[in-house]
């Protein structure tokens, strides 16, 4: 069944050695693009207020903050990408970014960068508590025509292949993280749509309660592992 793994092993150590090489190279590594793109972004004003997020936050301010999302804040469950869009919306007089463009996800990134290397903290008692159970709950449930749950491909066939790639724990240190096979940057929750594909499952919708409540659990799991900023996968 489902455990907290022992160790916690980064999606990078089972990657290819190219795919590494292309991780750590920052001049090959095609997330440089939106970590650019995401740090013009952050400078930039924007909104009724006139305001840049560096306007309130400092060019670097936000250091360590995205260890600790997924968290509740206000009484919501909010990810990093959520929180983005409340300063957007309630602080800046501006619109929330569509979820999974390149602007939200290049912020996101920007965000993350300023935590590069350090140890993912996701607190899952509190006010987290109810939502981290309900992570769990479906991290363990069997689901899709495979009838299997994320356990059993992220927990018992860890190592294996399937489809030609060879199977994770399934962390989200590097996420999001940019993914050759989409040639884009992708949130957990477009992963968690490709995870419920490979089961043959519905997937559920990008920010839904569900994928917000998993990306809480599949964070704890990984807790102490280093926040990978510019990670690549295939
Ligand atoms: C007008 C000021 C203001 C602007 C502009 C603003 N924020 Fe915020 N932001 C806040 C306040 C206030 C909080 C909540 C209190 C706190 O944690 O500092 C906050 C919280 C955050 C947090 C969580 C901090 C934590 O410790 O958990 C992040 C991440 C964040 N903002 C990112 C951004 C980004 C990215 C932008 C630009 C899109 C932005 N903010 C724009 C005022 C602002
Ligand atoms: C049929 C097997 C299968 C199931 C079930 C499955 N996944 Fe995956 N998942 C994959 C494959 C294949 C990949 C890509 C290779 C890898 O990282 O394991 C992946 C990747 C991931 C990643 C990205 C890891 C990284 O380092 O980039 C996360 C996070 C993830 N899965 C979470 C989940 C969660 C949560 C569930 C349950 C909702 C789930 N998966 C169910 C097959 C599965």
């Amino acid at each position: 069944m489902a455990t907290r793994p022992d160790p916690a092993i980064s999606g990078q150590a089972l990657a290819t050695p190219a795919v590494q090489e292309m991780q750590r190279d920052s001049f090959a590594n095609p997330a440089m693009f939106w970590l650019d793109r995401g740090q013009a972004l952050f400078a930039r004003r924007s909104g009724t207020a006139a305001k840049s997020c560096a306007d309130c936050h400092g060019s670097r301010g936000l250091d360590g903050v995205a260890t600790a999302f997924p968290k509740v804040v206000d009484g919501d469950l909010r990810n990093l990408e959520a929180q983005i869009n409340a300063c957007r919306t309630l602080r800046m007089g501006a619109s929330a970014l569509p979820l999974e463009s390149e602007e939200l996800l290049s912020l996101t990134v920007a965000v993350r960068e300023q935590s590069s290397g350090q140890p993912v903290a996701v607190a899952v008692d509190g006010p987290a508590a109810p939502h981290f159970q309900q992570g769990r709950a479906l991290y363990t449930e069997r689901r899709g025509q495979m009838n299997l749950a994320c356990f059993q491909c992220h927990d018992e066939r860890v190592g294996l292949w399937l489809r030609g790639e060879q199977l994770t724990q399934g962390q989200t240190n590097g996420m999001p993280g940019y993914l050759l096979r989409w040639g884009a940057v992708g949130s957990v929750h477009r992963r968690l749509q490709f995870c419920d594909d490979q089961r043959l499952a519905e997937p559920r919708a990008l920010g839904s309660d569900a994928y917000l409540a998993l990306e809480l659990y599949t964070a704890w799991r990984g807790n102490g592992l280093p926040v990978e900023a510019l990670a690549v996968r295939r």
